[in-house]
């Protein structure tokens, strides 16, 4: 790492670690290479997955940059590392939702692959204590965590991340069923799409396949115990890669 000194761990989560650094405005993320499912009840080490995640996140947030969207995106720094923007994160999980799939079709009578038209948007609010229980409008409002323009603010971006990614996607033969991104204040107090966008938290299936098992290109390959679970990844990233200009090494 040239560009910047390592600082104090700020935060670890399941699945990267947040480091300050000697500059005020960037953080440097660290992507690992553990697995979690089911609020961390199970757990793998998964070699090679913390790369595929940094190099795929990093090719979307680009992407997104390009599309107009803010981000706390700055560069890829190596192989596991990307260099950000630090934020104050909004607790709040935005998932969005083009086919049903997972939760949706546990907890409502919509059946599995169903196309949701428009696309579903559902907030979360991120607390592995309380499960990532499922917000309402007016718990949102509740909770006090956006204003009424914020929380219009959030959906929007959500939304116009949904369509740059879908027909991103769609260029490289996958299906973008939903996704999950988490977004909070720059410095300069704008809402900006942070964390990361892999697959992790998006499932994508291979259009080209109609096994509902084998089309899987996600998590979903770990969740359900299918395998292949970094191989999938590999071949999500060599398809958006294909399509996507090199990533932007920070320096
Ligand atoms: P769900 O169907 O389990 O609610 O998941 C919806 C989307 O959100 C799916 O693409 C996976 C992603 N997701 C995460 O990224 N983190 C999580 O903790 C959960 C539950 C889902």
């Amino acid at each position: 790492m040239t560009a910047f000194s390592l600082g104090a761990l700020l935060y670890e989560g399941k699945a990267k670690r947040i480091y300050a650094t000697d500059q005020d405005d960037l953080v440097a993320v660290e992507f690992k290479d553990d697995a979690t499912a089911f609020n961390a009840l199970k757990k793998a080490h998964l070699a090679g997955k913390g790369e595929l995640n940094c190099r795929i996140s990093a090719l979307l947030f680009e992407h997104l940059i390009r599309c107009g969207i803010p981000t706390h995106y700055l560069g890829v720094v190596d192989a596991t590392w990307m260099a950000v923007r630090p934020v104050r994160v909004i607790p709040v999980e935005v998932v969005v939702r083009n086919v049903a799939a997972g939760s949706l079709c546990k907890q409502l009578p919509i059946a599995a692959g169903t196309v949701l038209e428009p696309p579903l948007l559902d907030l979360y609010y991120k607390d592995d204590a309380l499960g990532d229980p499922l917000l309402t409008e007016a718990r949102l409002e509740r909770l006090g965590l956006l204003t009424p323009e914020q929380r219009q603010r959030l959906g929007d971006l959500a939304l116009q991340v949904n369509g740059a990614l879908r027909s991103l996607f769609a260029r490289v033969g996958l299906e973008l069923v939903d996704f999950k991104i988490e977004l909070g204040f720059s410095a300069e107090g704008a809402i900006v799409v942070a964390d990361e966008i892999s697959p992790d938290t998006c499932r994508l299936w291979d259009l080209q396949v109609n096994d509902p098992q084998d089309r899987i290109l996600d998590k979903d390959r770990f969740r359900q115990d299918l395998g292949g679970v970094v191989e999938a990844y590999g071949e999500v990233f060599k398809r958006v890669q294909g399509v996507c200009p090199e990533a932007g090494v920070y320096r």
